[in-house]
């Protein structure tokens, strides 16, 4: 199976070259104003009261800032951040663990929160609303319940998945920021910035055909950066030019609309099998060979932003736009001419 350009770069999320480039502050992040604006509000308020922030959702496709942001929190309200992420959680000791660790204003980061057991948030609910855990310890006749108390603590949960997350838990965030894909213009922020980190030349240009190629997602961005310095230092001179960028782009898969292989074999499956659709996620993940949730968090919600496909209750259907990017053209258009 062909691994897309995404799944190769998941594998090293927390690398230290990501980690390197990851702003530290509000002001060195770019983009998705509002949800900033709203969040510095709320760094601003708490700190005048005094208090400890609300519990925050940052939700929205991979790569897009919510573990950035998180970090971003922790250090503008001057706290430490716990991390752990939904299905670390197995037990509810484990959540004991963490929790007893956590001092007053401290933030409990939990990654793909929609993964937690039910069980688990169970326990969730009382920790966030009031700072208790009520835990069960042993079990039959012997079983007891018992009560922590907690310090006032702020849960930063980060999903790709807003929709699969149950309603009790939903309702208990103060507030939900839904992160969207980036314009070639911010990228173009964001690429400059890594290349003065990374200590490489670019040209304006150079920066906006890397960021023409990122699908709206900053780490697609830097890992494109890296791709095209490491060209630019052995085929060139070093310095990532319109040029240079061109045909450092030009050897990886993916075209100027920033698709990948594996989008291109969706659309083309889709169209090619599966008539333009309406087809199910698990029949069209068989045959492309991917993953279904891959498919669901990485591709479709670029391929949808970008009108190449739309969801409907029976499935996923092909666009006009996916035929014309295939050189095809649809099968109304086809019917109209026979
Ligand atoms: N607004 C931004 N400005 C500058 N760099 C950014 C921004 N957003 C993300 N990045 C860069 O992109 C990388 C990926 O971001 P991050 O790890 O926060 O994504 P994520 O939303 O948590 O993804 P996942 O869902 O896969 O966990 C970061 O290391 C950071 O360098
Ligand atoms: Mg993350």
């Amino acid at each position: 199976m062909e691994e897309s350009l995404y799944t190769r770069l998941e594998e090293t999320p927390a690398n230290s070259y990501e980690l390197s480039l990851r702003p530290p502050a509000f002001s060195e992040f770019c983009g998705q104003e509002k949800i900033k604006e709203r969040l510095l509000l709320m760094v601003e308020a708490a700190r005048m009261r005094d208090d400890v922030l609300d519990h925050i959702l940052l939700s929205g496709p991979p790569g897009l800032g919510k573990t950035t942001l998180a970090n971003i929190i922790a250090n503008a309200v001057g706290k430490k951040m716990h991390t752990t992420s939904g299905p670390q959680i197995e037990k509810a000791g484990d959540l004991a663990g963490i929790l007893t660790n956590v001092q007053k204003g401290d933030i409990l980061f939990i990654d793909e929160i929609h993964r937690l057991h039910p069980a688990i948030e169970e326990y969730l609910y009382p920790a966030m609303e009031d700072y208790r855990l009520d835990i069960i310890i042993d079990q039959g006749p012997n079983a007891r319940s018992i009560q922590l108390n907690l310090p006032k603590f702020t849960l930063v949960g980060a999903t790709t998945r807003a929709g699969m997350l149950t309603g009790p838990l939903r309702s208990r965030f103060g507030i939900i920021n839904r992160l969207d894909y980036y314009s070639a213009d911010e990228l173009c922020h964001i690429l400059k910035r890594s290349a003065s980190l990374l200590n490489v030349e670019m040209s304006e240009e150079g920066a906006l055909s890397i960021a023409r190629r990122s699908r709206g997602t900053p780490r697609v961005a830097n890992s494109l950066l890296r791709w095209v310095r490491d060209y630019a230092q052995v085929r060139a001179n070093g310095i990532i030019t319109e040029e240079v960028a061109q045909q450092a782009l030009g050897m990886l898969d993916i075209d100027e609309d920033g698709l990948d292989e594996m989008d291109k074999r969706l659309l083309e499956t889709m169209i090619g099998k599966f008539q333009g659709g309406p087809v199910g996620l698990s029949s069209l993940a068989v045959a492309v060979g991917e993953d279904e949730s891959t498919i669901e968090d990485v591709h479709e919600p670029f391929l949808i932003m970008q009108g190449y496909i739309k969801r409907t209750p029976r499935g996923r259907e092909a666009m006009p736009a996916a035929y014309q990017k295939l050189g095809l053209i649809t099968h109304a258009k086809q019917a109209e001419l026979l």
